[in-house]
């Protein structure tokens, strides 16, 4: 079975948990518009927050009527991807560039279900390059104490902006993101406090504590993980 086909069995699955009345945190990226075209299929009564512009029209086609992190009351239950899935459901998440935004959605919401393909459950995360959100104002100099603040994790790698078509990513919000090949990361916790640290970055893509349960597409079907 292709990756495809295992991001489509858990957005499906994770469409299940959705009922009339609830307001739904939208996740960004391939797996979850998976969670999104199904739950737009099952034409219930619900609002969604989306966590990006790209996930805003999708939603926006499907007839998912939208409400603002702002206006929403509450949110029941946001389903995401991950880049990866480590212990204690510890996560990378920000391939998509839209960190900021999911992790203020996540961490607005009762009730938060990563949803992947088996290949992003891993034993240690950091094999995908970690994404840090960093202003535009000063990013090599904001960079350098990234570097600094890697050293002190015992990472001695230098993170890369993020390009695509020659020219920085933006992410929606106007920032850049960098990327750190870390290989491994020991203590995510440790990293994470590190990086909140320095001037200039807005946020990082390890989401710790935040979710409550993962839904894994797998060749045998949904496998539920507690964390
Ligand atoms: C978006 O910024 C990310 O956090 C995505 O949720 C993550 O990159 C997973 O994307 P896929 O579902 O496309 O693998």
């Amino acid at each position: 079975m292709s990756a495809e086909d295992q991001k489509r069995i858990a957005g499906e699955a994770a469409a299940a948990l959705v009922e009339n009345g609830m307001i739904v945190g939208l996740g960004t990226g391939s797996t979850a518009a998976w969670f999104v075209k199904a739950v737009a299929a099952r034409g219930l009564d619900i609002q969604g927050v989306p966590t990006s512009e790209a996930t805003a029209e999708l939603a926006r086609s499907l007839g998912i009527p939208l409400l603002t992190l702002d206006e929403a009351r509450r949110i029941d239950l946001t389903v995401d991807g991950a880049d990866e899935i480590g212990p204690g459901l510890s996560l990378i998440k920000g391939g998509g560039a839209a960190l900021l935004r999911e992790k203020l959605v996540w961490e607005a919401s009762k009730r938060c279900v990563v949803i992947a393909d088996a290949a992003k459950v891993v034993k240690t995360l950091g094999a995908f390059p970690l994404p840090i959100e960093v202003v535009a104002f000063g990013h090599a100099k904001t960079q350098a104490r990234i570097c600094d603040a890697l050293a002190e994790c015992d990472l001695g790698i230098a993170p890369r902006l993020r390009m695509k078509d020659g020219e920085p990513v933006r992410t929606d919000g106007g920032n850049l993101i960098y990327d750190a090949a870390c290989g491994a990361i020991p203590e995510p916790s440790m990293l994470a406090d590190a990086l909140k640290a320095v001037t200039g970055v807005v946020d990082h893509g390890l989401f710790l504590d935040l979710a409550d349960e993962a839904i894994i597409g797998t060749d045998a079907g949904a496998v539920t993980k507690a964390p």
